[in-house]
């Protein structure tokens, strides 16, 4: 499209050259550009209105065009007809298909957990998984949360209408701490043979949050577990600081302050140095050099003993923090609902 008019062919050019770096291309229309444009019309003679507005009308045509165009340069696949019965005896490529598997990517979230997990694989950690539904003893009463406490209320917990055969509700976990009393179960025998037990859990957890640029209802956590004799908070720091060292491949400093967990005795809060700004100051830490990263301390006696080992024996230290805020940091991700979003031109950058 020809603009007769400079200044509209002016930014006709910016504003189409901008379009290939936006992720939501759908932006352009709300570009400051373009509304100017539209502004100026009122303010001109009226004999110039006319032609001046066919033509920002004209452009705005245009980039919404683009904007369709270049959202996805996949062609469209025709729609399946999901209730059709599958005939076996259609060749494969007339078959209904579905975005073939050659042309998608592992999803970022699913390659940063195989990060994060082969760093503790690598410290001597087993990596194990959580599940997507569960229960109150788990995601409550084995972490020492006495019942009816109110720090049960901090998790906005999604529960299902069914009961179990106690009568209670099944849990969407909101912690990866739920695998806790399992994984001290199931590796305790590590104990007697005078080896550590050391596990990672990375997974899925959902919280009934008011959905925003840094929150969903659904994310992943990592859960660390290391029970041994002598063990004590300088091992949490030191095995914390080596695994975000590693992870952002810069050296960082650490801090923490005293927080408050029912399944940890004493409790953190832990932060480290901001690896993009050096501590000097940023939009990632929000110009405080700082950055809040999870909760973790030594692990409650009772914890211990809900598993059958004995506290006085024995003392180890746990974690549980978000994994996609880690991800969005190291890849200057902007909204955290771009990983459910299904967006390819999102997924297709990783
Ligand atoms: N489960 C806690 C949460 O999601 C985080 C946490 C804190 C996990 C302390 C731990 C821990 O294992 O020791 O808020």
């Amino acid at each position: 499209m020809e603009y007769t008019h400079p200044k509209i062919a002016e930014i006709a050019g910016i504003l189409k050259s901008r379009l290939n770096e936006l992720l939501n291309k759908a932006d352009i229309l709300k570009s400051v550009e373009l509304r100017a444009l539209f502004d100026e019309i009122k303010t001109l003679p009226p004999d110039e209105r006319g032609s001046f507005g066919k033509e920002v009308n004209a452009l705005r045509q245009e980039l919404e065009e683009l904007s369709w165009q270049t959202r996805d340069d996949t062609p469209a696949l025709s729609p399946i007809d999901v209730t059709a019965p599958f005939d076996m005896n259609v060749p494969a490529d007339k078959r209904p298909q579905l975005l073939t598997a050659d042309v998608g990517s592992t999803h970022p979230l699913m390659r940063e957990i195989d990060v994060v997990a082969d760093i503790f694989y690598h410290m001597g950690f087993n990596v194990e998984q959580s599940r997507q539904l569960d229960d109150e003893w788990h995601m409550f009463t084995s972490l020492n949360f006495p019942e009816g406490h109110p720090a049960r209320d901090d998790y906005d917990t999604f529960m299902t209408i069914e009961k179990d055969a106690n009568g209670h509700p099944f849990v969407a976990p909101a912690h990866t701490s739920t695998m806790q009393n399992r994984m001290l179960q199931k590796y305790k025998s590590n104990l007697g043979q005078g080896r550590p037990i050391a596990v990672l859990v990375p997974d899925r957890v959902f919280r009934n949050e008011d959905l925003d640029a840094r929150h969903e209802h659904t994310f992943y956590q990592h859960e660390g577990i290391y029970v041994d004799k002598g063990i004590h908070a300088g091992h949490l720091m030191a095995t914390l600081k080596t695994f975000l060292q590693a992870y952002y491949q810069k050296d960082l400093e650490i801090k923490t302050q005293p927080f408050y967990f029912p399944f940890t005795e004493p409790s953190f809060e832990f932060a480290m140095s901001c690896p993009f700004c050096q501590k000097k100051g940023c939009n990632i830490c929000s110009y405080s050099g700082w950055i809040e990263l999870l909760g973790c301390g030594m692990i409650h006696p009772n914890v211990l003993k809900m598993a059958d080992i004995d506290p006085n024996e024995y003392t180890g230290f746990a974690w549980g923090g978000g994994i996609d805020r880690l991800v969005m940091m190291k890849y200057d991700i902007e909204d955290v609902r771009h990983f459910h979003s299904g967006k390819l031109d999102f997924l297709r950058q990783f």
